[in-house]
């Protein structure tokens, strides 16, 4: 039988969309779509042409499975290089052709410093000192050829929007974002064509502060951490019908002047005034008096750079739910979700009345609650210009992080049709998904979603609302496992790593930075801490292992190592041992004080050097895979030594740890820090004792919340992991859900159970660290891994328990779309499972035995599920918090992976674990 087999069209490198793009030769990757079962590639062929239709490169048949990141088979890219690449393959019991893939157009940017003739321009003098107004910033020029393309090359000391003949330019949000400004730049392309006309025409845009000159940092923060004057650089490049190029570019020529934003920060707001608005003022013919010239500036000394992934965008748009009237009288709108973004209102009104939004994530008392947002005033405001028609505003320059917007000096009774909330996100592909029979175990899921997206605001933040949102290295550290899963972000996370290298390398001991792009003035952002410098490491593994890039690795490799060095040389003894009191260690354990966060019950010490072990071990296997021998041998025995560093230090002969925490056997379990197998069994049962102590309640922070429900299925105690995540009460994952949490919080307890925000400076309602927990329900509930990095070979090793009576993942891998999923029918476990052509898979079924492959196609298999006493009773939360007696299990009982939990034995599960923790 022939199956309908046709190849998506390729893309390019890790972006989504392939327009000014940074690298010469950029890998091809693309995917099969076919129903045949068991289909793998055979061969391949890959044709490139180039902008004026003539073939560069045809690859003819080239036998092999290879579809991800292909090399480029054709010259090298310069700038400004367009082509057109298609794909077919052969594959299948017949070796079945495809018909050839869509076109996929691919153009690079400008590569090369030298292909900027443009200077930048500013409109400040740097003599001011508070919040500036957004810059307009104009010129006009005249077209008297025919175009046949146009081309904006844009970047800027600051945050900007432009404009062409009164059109906005692309859609892009805060363009170009932050990045280490000392040291890259990153430079946007548009594709301007249908912008322009014959005769006059002008370019303008409008320059706010954002991350360059605007507040930044916590504590109040400061302004003018990367310079004091904002700059506007780019370059118009026109091509002729006749083959002749002019270029339209920032220079001297360059008018300035004040429009409408009066004030546009990141924490505080904007402030508009619509009585300021210049019509027309990037149309031609405006009348420009009482603009003046702009100044250029010498070029930066930061490297411009093409992007390596996708912009912020809006992507969607929130009704207001409920509009409320607060005790005091106020009026609030309630969207029903936490997200980041900023309103878009409709007002009419007289001239000169101003609007004031206010933001906030959550309601004290009734009241929005602002004292989270410390320093961050969250408020904008829209002064009307009284036109007696509806005016539309959104603010350009700010965002903000809210669930709830207080509404003062609406004109006439408040029109909820008329505002809604923008959301704002890096513009990511969503490629991954769970679901479960809990309907509060999926909102704790959706809620990661969310705060992926909030916090990926063209960096990974550890929070969006309050006086910091930076780029913090242990927050993404422990996250990234699961954003990788969830949403395409290696793009957005590589540049983002380039910066933490560059940032990291320009230090004379090799330490990562604590926040990326680094703000924080010393001692906080001088000295290494674990786990935050880990993300060297941890990071560029956790995208290593979704995409099986190497050259991700190979570009981090100084970082890494540099890492190692330095957190292995440090501490008075040498050898690993950090004894530095300022270590951040597990973070926000939840039985730390409010006012204390790095008051972890675990011991910062243990924490800091289990994971210099782990990330030691990882770089020991990247050294092997890029066939850095040398290094890789160093990095082994540098390894094992400090492995015996730990066990002398922290591990008792029988198997405690000195820490006697949940978080400490995590990390020990999780890293292989225990030298002998009997200290390793002892271990699990005492961490399993300590998870049932605690009435299944969490008690890990940042560095234990990523493995303690990891540590505990290789311990063979799933059922106390699975027992975790249903726990309702504080702390735990559902209690936030149960509290009406839409994203992840901060604390375990940003809302205390009596409706009041925690006194805790920490106490943002939306970070994503404690969600990371997510990988372990996609990995090992539902049992959808890769196997191998890349996700050619995948793992299936669902963990049905619990309340759960079903559990799915599916995940768009770099082959399609794989799922894993099982239920209970009666006696029955039915395991569904999808293979993506080209991927096979290793399935392993609750119950033991050898485990089956499989290749492309979906498959089904029914297990015999016992429900033996325990399980018929789990329903709803019948087992006693705090029972030492009742493990809680809710075993599978017999057939099931897990034995029915008994507290005295070693058992376990013996199936391999696809860990995201342990190397390879
Ligand atoms: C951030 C955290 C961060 C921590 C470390 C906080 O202010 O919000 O997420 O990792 O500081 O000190």
């Amino acid at each position: 039988m022939q199956y309908p087999t046709t190849v998506t069209a390729p893309t390019f490198e890790h972006h989504r969309h392939a327009l000014g793009i940074g690298e010469p030769a950029p890998r091809l990757s693309w995917r099969t779509l076919t129903d045949e079962p068991d289909w793998t590639q055979r061969a391949y062929r890959v044709r490139i042409a180039g902008a004026d239709g003539a073939i560069l490169a045809d690859t003819g048949r080239t036998p092999g499975a290879e579809s991800v990141l292909v090399p480029w088979p054709g010259p090298p890219l310069v700038s400004r290089d367009r082509a057109t690449v298609r794909v077919r393959v052969w594959g299948g019991a017949d070796d079945t052709p495809s018909p050839w893939s869509e076109p996929a157009n691919v153009e690079t940017g400008l590569l090369d410093p030298a292909d900027w003739s443009a200077s930048f321009v500013t409109p400040d003098t740097g003599d001011d000192e508070g919040a500036l107004p957004a810059a307009l910033l104009r010129r006009d020029f005249r077209i008297d050829a025919d175009i046949a393309s146009a081309r904006l090359y844009t970047t800027g000391l600051g945050v900007y929007e432009t404009e062409i003949n009164g059109v906005r330019v692309g859609d892009e949000v805060l363009e170009p974002g932050w990045s280490s400004y000392h040291h890259r730049l990153r430079h946007r392309t548009h594709d301007v064509t249908a912008l322009l006309r014959p005769g006059p025409n002008t370019i303008g845009a409008l320059l706010g502060e954002g991350w360059y000159t605007g507040r930044l940092g916590w504590d109040g923060g400061s302004r003018h951490h990367y310079g004091r004057r904002r700059a506007l650089l780019a370059q118009l490049e026109l091509h002729h019908t006749d083959g002749t190029v002019r270029t339209v570019v920032t220079d001297s020529a360059w008018h300035r002047a004040t429009g409408p934003v009066l004030r546009s920060e990141l924490y505080d707001g904007e402030h508009y005034d619509a009585c300021l608005e210049r019509e027309g003022w990037s149309r031609p013919g405006h009348d420009t008096r009482g603009w003046s010239r702009v100044s250029e500036l010498p070029p930066p000394t930061a490297r411009i750079t093409a992007p390596t992934g996708p912009p912020v965008r809006r992507t969607r748009t929130v009704p207001v739910r409920e509009v409320l009237t607060t005790p005091s009288g106020r009026t609030v709108a309630d969207f029903g979700q936490n997200l980041v973004g900023r309103l878009r209102i409709r007002v009419t009104g007289t001239a000169g009345h101003t609007v004031t939004l206010r933001h906030a994530e959550v309601l004290e008392h009734g009241e929005i609650a602002v004292r989270p947002l410390r320093r961050a005033a969250a408020t904008d405001t829209y002064v009307l210009r009284g036109t007696g028609k509806p005016e539309t505003w959104e603010p350009r320059f700010t965002f903000h992080g809210f669930r709830y917007a207080e509404f003062d000096g609406w004109p006439g009774p408040f029109d909820e049709a008329a505002v809604e909330a923008v959301v704002l996100h890096t513009d990511l592909e969503r490629t991954g998904w769970f679901d479960s029979s809990d309907a509060t175990v999926n909102r704790f899921h959706e809620n990661v979603v969310h705060s992926l997206l909030g916090n990926f605001v063209d960096l990974p933040t550890d929070c969006p609302q309050r006086d910091e949102r930076m780029g913090w290295t242990g927050d993404i550290a422990v996250f990234a496992p699961t954003a990788a899963f969830l949403y395409r972000c290696t793009g957005m996370l590589t540049g983002w790593l380039r910066d933490l290298a560059a940032e990291q390398l320009a230090r004379p001991d090799g330490s990562v930075p604590l926040v990326v792009p680094d703000i924080l003035d010393p001692p906080m952002g001088g000295q290494p801490h674990a786990l935050w410098g880990d993300a060297a490491v941890l990071v560029p593994w956790a995208l290593y292992r979704e995409t099986g890039d190497p050259e991700l690795l190979r570009t981090q490799y100084p970082s890494m190592t540099a890492w190692i060095a330095c957190a292995s040389g440090h501490g008075a003894e040498g050898g690993g041992l950090w004894r530095d009191p300022d270590q951040l260690g597990d973070w926000l354990d939840p039985g730390a004080p409010p006012d204390d966060p790095a008051a972890a019950r675990t011991d910062a010490g243990l924490v800091a050097l289990a994971h210099l072990v782990h990330s030691t071990d990882l770089l020991a296997d990247i050294g092997e895979l890029l066939d850095e021998k040398d290094d890789a041998a160093r990095h082994r025995a540098l390894a094992a030594r400090l492995r015996g560093a730990f066990a002398d230090e922290f591990v008792t002969p029988a198997g405690r740890l000195s820490s006697d925490s949940q978080t400490a056997y995590a990390l020990a379990l999780c890293f292989g820090l225990f030298p002998e197998e009997a200290q390793r069994r002892h271990a699990g049962e005492r961490l399993a004792h300590l998870v049932r102590r605690a009435g299944f309640r969490i008690a890990t922070g940042f560095a234990g919340t990523p493995l303690i429900c990891e540590a505990l299925c290789l311990a063979g105690h799933a059922p106390l992991a699975h027992r975790m995540i249903a726990e309702r009460h504080c702390p735990s994952w559902l209690y936030p859900v149960t509290m009406g949490a839409t994203t992840i919080w901060e604390r375990w307890d940003s809302m205390l159970p009596d409706g009041s925000v925690n006194p805790g400076q920490m106490t943002s309602f939306n970070h994503y660290a404690l969600g990371s927990v997510a990988d372990w329900l996609h990995r090992t509930v539902a049992g959808l891994a890769a196997a191998a990095p890349g996700w050619r070979r995948i793992m299936v090793a669902p963990t049905p328990g619990g309340t759960l009576t079903r559990a799915w993942a599916a995940h768009l891998t770099p082959y399609g779309r794989a799922e894993a999923g099982w239920r209970i029918e009666g006696a029955t476990l039915v395991v569904e499972v999808l293979v993506p052509p080209g991927a096979r898979a290793d399935i392993h079924l609750p119950g033991g035995g050898a485990p089956l492959t499989r290749g492309a196609g979906r498959h089904v298999f029914e297990v015999p599920h016992v429900a033996d006493g325990r399980r018929a009773t789990v329903t709803g939360h019948p087992f006693v918090a705090g029972s030492d007696e009742d493990c809680g299990c809710g075993s599978l009982g017999p057939g099931a992976a897990t034995p029915p939990c008994d507290p005295r034995a070693g058992g376990g599960d013996t199936r391999p674990r696809p860990g995201n923790a342990g190397p390879g």
